[in-house]
């Protein structure tokens, strides 16, 4: 119940011979329905249109996973008229209203914990543990959000002025576009859209290209858990037709995006400009990209550090916004560390996600062309130490071996650039200060950490290392919703907090009403 306290959802454990086997059912069953086609939802009503879109397995791109329809600029108009029409009566339900919803939602989706893994090891190369963190975030996504909802509904002014009844009411916004990214498909896609409707606003969600049947399921999920049509609109389509055509309308109130900086600059600028008929400032929540660090000092605990290193650098092969890609360590330790990561990257294996490899296939065609791409820059700049190749499968699958360069420069593309794959760059730094300046050398601000036993040092960091989700002795990525409330300084986007105490309130507006009394 949302009256009970919030925890994380626990990791499964797939060393447990009841888990190994429920995942392998459930990736049977799934694999029985891959290739169906989904809808449009608007509105509540199912429709097609001519063109397609083809969610493939990054790991078999010849299987096809599901078939979307691909909803163009006309549909906009369609989607926001029924987003708007359903905002009457969504904004008016009441917060417990909204939040069973979701809790309804959240105990479907731990019911069927393991097809969700499943579908998303297919659609996007999750392997069973990183699969689970991303469904177990989902799940607490939507505990967290309602009850934060009902926090807030209960909130006060922080005075009442003598005479008075004073109030202050958070309020919905209106009608929100949703664009999330296909890296963590179902959570930040489900993060962001229950945001959105559990504060009483109605969606439209553009899901990633990459990534729709996952995010189909989720509006199959919300539909069984009695969700009224028109509260979330559901449209996949290209990013450059539908989602221009729904972030420039002048009737969407806010913009909810997670994805890269280019895109979330694209967006800033769209709705920054006033349309006709537009009567308000539209809210943009933008959460982009990272190029992540870990300073690795000279005490440090170089077991830990090289685990936490390599877990962040080349989890989910590295496509995660918060992924270290760049290893920051001092001179006295900085060949027997590049030597003990070659070592552990060695053990990494490669392969088909759904035999639950270390690192499964990158996502599609354009990014695995990329990061071989930056690999051979890579080869430029810095002494290969692992990797440095696709790896041949007959298949066809995106897969690329974990990769690493030592001797980079901090001012290296591979120091600067976001690669989105598994690609590590190690630099050496002379002391503790030069490695601070390092890791805060870039444009971004998204993930941090640092490993030394120097409380000195450690308390350095805290104030100066300048990341919106810093971690001391730990790795920088895996985000816990509550504990890690999750957004980036400078171009990582507005710091928006995603799994905070906070992150309601930009989904909403607050009312001050005063009353005589
Ligand atoms: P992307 O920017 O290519 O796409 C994100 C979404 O935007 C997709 O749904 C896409 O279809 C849509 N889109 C593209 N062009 C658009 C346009 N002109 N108008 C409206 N929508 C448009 O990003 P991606 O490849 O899906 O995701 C990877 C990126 O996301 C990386 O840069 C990563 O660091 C970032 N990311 C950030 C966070 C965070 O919390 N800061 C979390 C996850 C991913
Ligand atoms: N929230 C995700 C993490 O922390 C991106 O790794």
């Amino acid at each position: 119940s949302p009256q009970g306290e919030f925890r994380n959802e626990p990791f499964t454990n797939f060393k447990s011979h009841e888990n190994h086997r429920a995942m392998q059912a459930a990736l049977d069953l799934v694999a029985g329905q891959l290739g169906h086609e989904y809808d449009l939802v608007i509105g509540g009503e199912h429709s097609k249109t001519a063109e397609k879109i083809r969610s493939i397995n990054p790991a078999r791109p010849s299987q096809v996973v599901g078939i979307h329809q691909k909803a163009g600029a006309e549909h906009a108009e369609k989607a926001m008229q029924a987003a708007l029409a359903a905002f009457e009566t969504w904004s008016r339900t009441t917060v417990e209203e909204r939040t069973s919803l979701l809790l309804n939602a959240a105990d479907i989706i731990r019911k069927r914990k393991f097809e969700f893994c499943a579908w998303l090891t297919y659609e996007v190369g999750k392997n069973w543990a990183e699969a689970d963190a991303d469904v177990g975030e989902t799940i607490d996504f939507l505990e967290f959000y309602s009850r934060e909802a009902l926090r807030l509904a209960a909130a006060t002014t922080p005075i009442q002025y003598p005479g008075e009844k004073n109030q202050l009411l958070y309020i919905p916004l209106g009608v929100g576009a949703v664009i999330p990214p296909w890296n963590f498909p179902f959570a930040i896609m489900a993060g962001m859209t229950a945001a959105s409707i559990v504060t009483g606003n109605t969606v439209v969600l553009k899901p990633s290209s990459d990534s729709p049947t996952i995010a189909a399921k989720f509006v199959e999920v919300l539909e069984e858990a009695g969700m009224p049509g028109g509260v979330v609109n559901f449209c996949p389509g290209s990013g450059a037709t539908f989602g221009n055509a729904i972030v420039e309308h002048p009737k969407t109130r806010f913009i909810a995006f997670t994805g890269s900086k280019a895109v979330g600059l694209d967006i800033h600028e769209r709705a920054a400009k006033n349309q006709p008929g537009q009567i308000w400032i539209k809210r943009t929540i933008l959460e982009m990209g990272g190029k992540d660090s870990i300073i690795v000092s000279a005490d440090a605990d170089l077991d830990a550090a090289v685990d936490g290193v390599v877990a962040a650098a080349f989890g989910f092969s590295g496509q995660k916004c918060s992924a270290c890609s760049r290893a920051i360590v001092d001179a006295s330790v900085y060949e027997i560390f590049v030597e003990r990561v070659r070592e552990k990257v060695a053990q990494l294996t490669v392969g088909d996600a759904a035999q639950n490899p270390s690192m499964g296939p990158v996502v599609n065609k354009g990014s695995y062309e990329s990061i071989l791409n930056y690999i051979e820059t890579g080869k430029k700049e810095g002494r290969l130490v692992a990797g440095g190749k696709a790896v041949e499968n007959p298949d066809g699958g995106y897969l690329i071996e974990p990769t690493v360069f030592a001797d980079i420069a901090p001012d290296a593309v591979l120091a600067q650039e976001e690669i989105f794959g598994p690609v590590l760059a190690i630099i050496k730094v002379e002391n503790f200060d030069e490695a601070l300046a390092v890791a805060n050398n870039t444009e971004y601000g998204l993930t941090g950490a640092i490993y030394s036993d120097d409380r000195a040092k450690l308390d350095i960091a805290r104030r100066e290392f300048h990341v919106g989700n810093l971690y001391l002795n730990r790795k920088c990525t895996g985000a816990m919703v509550g504990a890690h409330p999750f957004g980036g300084f400078n171009m990582s986007g507005t710091d928006s907090k995603a799994g905070g105490p906070d992150y309601l309130l930009l989904f909403t507006q607050a009312k001050s009403v005063a009353e005589k009394v």
